[in-house]
């Protein structure tokens, strides 16, 4: 057979004993390769994958011609959907993977892709676009064309991991120059770009942002752990380079403040990481999201151990989050079902997902398996055994049922016992997105759900970084430390700016075509009754109950009403004003109204 016939290539040219692993099978009936191990679907995608991600890298990539240097299109598909822009998000991780694979010796020919990248990130950053210019708000811009053009279109923006992603990024190849006496090229050229998105991200960490998948506006946790991370690794190079005080002082305090935001997504009462904080569409999903998988991929540490204020991949907090993510999926694809409740099944963004029907994504269950693979290795390596918490006991007792709140001494029996279930549902999870690739190793953005064929953006360049940071994980790679290790939640953590609460306004009110709902109190922060100026039109997602969300000073007492405005008519709601009055800062209130 062709295939068997060219897999028998790549494994002699494969180093490290190849030869001795199972091959693959031609499956018939999908014309799919069905792997019995990780190891083989690692040696037959990851030259796939690095061939995907480099065609898809102007200006010379096979796929993206008319992409400046240094750009990374998201996928050459260019209809159903478009994707031939550059995002801010995929360049910035699919960029990390060739930085780490460069820095760690792998690829020393990659320096001048690296070196592009640097130049585009400084272009871009100058770009006057809908979001502002680049200081006044255009570094949260969260896709350019490919020509650095900007785009202006309209889109879920602004999106504030992006500068944070970049940092980091950026960063890696920052102390990697450092470390091989070129500190002068981090100083003129890196350290201008990266102190720009780092100011950015502590001075905007506190505002509305759309979440990676572009659709829910608000909080998410996601940006903000990428924010703390890419602020903690800033604060050290700031300091080694000799940066102000001023700024280093400005940077920790934001830190820490970041830091204390964070925990509030987890929810002691569900057992799992509220992915966003979404005051519009508030209770209309339930929270259980990639976006907090992906987070503990992207902002692991090593030296941090299983520290559950940074949601460490071992952490309890993490781990009980995991399972309650990938449960969510087992009744929802047909491709999942008769699964036991125990093994790896096809995840996706999150369980209410539409986009395209819905269905399973390859980055996302490469990440479970990612995710899996670290915490293995941590707890291997640092030896002090396995904590079951009681709030990891759930995800724990998945592999023993009897399993109870207990430390599990490394070395002994029930470790090996256990590691070695982990490791097989880890690894189940890489061969279940192994399982559902078509035989030419293509990586799209997603599966279908019925039946696990490519669905969406063909070779999706951010696809193709994810299966290669897996299989990196899976080989245990070491990863550099970005500063988790030994930090400290402050005791008085207060949400927002240390001043202000947060009131979201509801109305229920029907209203005809061409007429809208309107917002106005006696405080500034409601606009002080001018109707000529009011909050809103407020939004319209949940119709007929119309939202809006505030900040207003902290323990302070408020009236308001509502307003209706058609063709420049205001209609007042009847009767005497409402009022009400905020808590401490960062306390958060909702009123629910009615038209009167
Ligand atoms: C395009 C975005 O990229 C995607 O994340 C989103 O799901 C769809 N628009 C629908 O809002
Ligand atoms: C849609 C995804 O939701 C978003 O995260 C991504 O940045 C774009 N597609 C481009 O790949």
């Amino acid at each position: 057979m062709l295939f068997t016939s060219v897999f028998s290539c790549l494994l002699l040219l494969s180093p490290g004993g190849a030869l001795a692993r199972a091959s693959p099978r031609e499956n018939p009936f999908n014309k799919r390769v069905s792997y019995t191990n990780v190891a083989d679907f690692d040696t037959f995608e990851t030259p796939i994958a690095l061939a995907g991600l480099y065609a898809n890298i102007g200006p010379d990539g096979a796929k993206s011609q008319g992409a400046k240097a240094g750009v990374v299109i998201a996928s050459p598909s260019t209809s159903d959907p478009d994707y031939l822009y550059t995002w801010t998000r995929d360049a910035s991780l699919v960029f990390k993977y060739i930085v780490d694979r460069f820095t760690s010796g792998r690829d020393s020919s990659l320096r001048t892709k690296i070196d592009n990248f640097v130049g585009h990130v400084g272009r871009i950053q100058q770009v006057t676009n809908p979001s502002g210019t680049v200081s006044t708000g255009g570094l949260g811009e969260p896709k350019f064309m490919i020509s650095e053009a900007a785009f202006t279109g309209e889109w879920g923006r602004p999106q504030r991991d992006g500068p944070a992603l970049r940092a980091t990024t950026l960063i890696a190849y920052a102390n990697w120059l450092r470390a091989n006496s070129n500190t002068t090229h981090v100083q003129n050229v890196l350290w201008p770009i990266i102190s720009l998105d780092l100011n950015y991200v502590s001075n905007n960490w506190n505002s509305t942002t759309f979440d990676l998948w572009e659709e829910v506006s608000g909080a998410s946790f996601f940006t903000t752990a990428a924010q703390h991370r890419a602020l903690r690794e800033g604060i050290a190079l700031a300091t080694a380079l000799g940066a102000p005080s001023s700024t280093i002082t400005a940077w920790t305090t934001q830190a820490q403040n970041l830091l204390c935001f964070l925990q509030t997504y987890w929810s002691p009462e569900s057992g799992f990481i509220v992915a966003n904080v979404d005051p519009i569409n508030g209770a209309i999903r339930s929270g259980k999201d990639a976006n907090t998988v992906l987070t503990t991929i992207h902002t692991f540490d090593p030296a941090a151990g299983c520290d559950s204020s940074t949601f460490q991949p071992c952490s309890d907090k993490a781990l009980a989050n995991l399972k309650v993510y990938v449960d969510s999926f087992r009744s929802i694809y047909p491709i999942n079902y008769g699964i036991a409740s125990n093994a790896a099944v096809a995840t996706g963004r999150y369980p209410e997902d539409v986009y395209y029907g819905g269905n399973p994504w390859y980055l996302t269950t490469f990440a479970v398996a990612e995710q899996l693979y670290r915490a293995l290795q941590v707890w291997d390596a640092e030896g002090k055994g396995i904590e079951v918490t009681s709030i990891s006991l759930p995800f724990f007792q998945q592999f023993n049922s009897s399993a109870t709140v207990t430390t599990i001494p490394a070395g002994s029996a029930s470790y090996t016992t256990l590691t070695n279930a982990i490791k097989t549902f880890a690894d189940g999870f890489a061969l279940k997105g192994a399982q559902f690739v078509p035989s030419s190793g293509a990586l799209a953005e997603q599966y279908a759900r019925n039946d696990g064929t490519p669905v969406s953006a063909v070779d999706l360049t951010w696809s193709y970084a994810s299966v290669l940071t897996m299989f990196d994980a899976h080989d245990r790679l070491a990863v550099d430390s970005w500063g988790a290790a030994g930090l400290t939640v402050p005791t008085t953590c207060s949400s927002g700016d240390g001043k202000s609460a947060t009131v979201i306004f509801k109305e229920t009110a029907t209203t005809i075509w061409g007429e809208n709902i309107y917002l106005v109190g006696n405080i500034e922060a409601l606009k002080n009754w001018n109707t000529n100026n009011p909050i809103g039109p407020l939004s319209t997602t949940t119709y007929p109950v119309w939202t809006t969300l505030v900040s207003i000073p902290a323990n302070t007492h408020f009236e308001y009403k509502f307003i209706r405005k058609f063709n420049g008519t205001v209609t007042w709601e009847s009767g005497a004003n409402r009022w009400n009055a905020t808590g401490a800062a960062g306390t958060r209130l909702t009123l629910n109204n009615v038209w009167k």
